[in-house]
Order: structure tokens, then C-alpha cells, then sequence
């Protein structure tokens, strides 16, 4: 049986303005690899699950899409595909397996002062 899809958000640090930034950890995906993100829009400095409720991975779990205007970012990459922001991308998280365990590794404290 193969595994389920999953989205997961973990800390990951602090912006500048000492508010929580989260990661999205997703996968399995159709490779079996896991991936990891910053969970902020390229369109607007907002999570793509800021409308409590709605869902963020599309029909076809192939892509995350943001509730906000609805850009569409390919898991596998990052890019977005559709939307307000074609051909801008998620920003990546290195993830390291453990044993059973997956490790998100943090950005640079620069990158994550660049968040807002
Ligand atoms: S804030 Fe994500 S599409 Fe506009």
C-alpha cells in the first residue's frame, strides 16, 4: 500500500520581528522523496494556509496551492506554476533522515530576517 500524502508545519525560526516562521514538510511524493519549504507566498509575505480550513495541497497532489489568490507551487520544485507569481519559487529547506526521524534543517538567520 503506498503511503499517504502528508503536509506537516514545523518551526523553523524567527523573522526579524521575532514572529515564528514555519516550514512545510511534504511528502511522500510520487518519487517517495520528502520536501521541505518556507511556508511563505511569493505573492505576499503570508503562510499558503492562511484561510484556516481550506486545503492547501491540490485534487491531484502534484501541487501546494496558496488560499489567499490561489497561486499554485509544483511540490517536487518549489516553483510556482499558476497564479499571481509564475516562476517564482518557495524558498527550500535541506531535510536530513534520521533513523525513523526527518530533520528540518533552518535557513540562514539572513534569510529568515528577510522574511516579514
Ligand atoms: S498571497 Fe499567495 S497567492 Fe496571493
Amino acid at each position: 500500500m503506498d503511503a499517504e500524502l502528508d503536509a506537516v508545519k514545523v518551526v523553523i525560526g524567527t523573522n526579524r520581528y521575532g514572529r515564528p516562521v514555519e516550514g512545510l514538510v511534504v511528502g511522500p511524493l510520487d518519487s517517495g522523496e520528502w520536501v521541505a519549504y518556507v511556508n511563505r507566498c511569493c505573492h505576499h509575505p503570508v503562510p499558503l494556509d492562511s484561510r484556516p480550513g481550506e486545503t492547501w495541497i491540490d485534487g491531484a497532489k502534484q501541487e501546494l496551492v496558496c488560499a489567499a489568490h490561489g497561486a499554485r507551487y509544483r511540490m517536487k520544485d518549489g516553483v510556482c506554476t499558476a497564479g499571481p507569481c509564475p516562476g517564482e519559487a518557495l524558498v527550500p529547506l535541506r531535510l536530513e533522515r534520521r533513523g525513523t526521524e526527518m530533520w528540518v534543517e533552518p535557513p540562514l538567520t539572513s534569510v529568515l530576517h528577510s522574511l516579514r
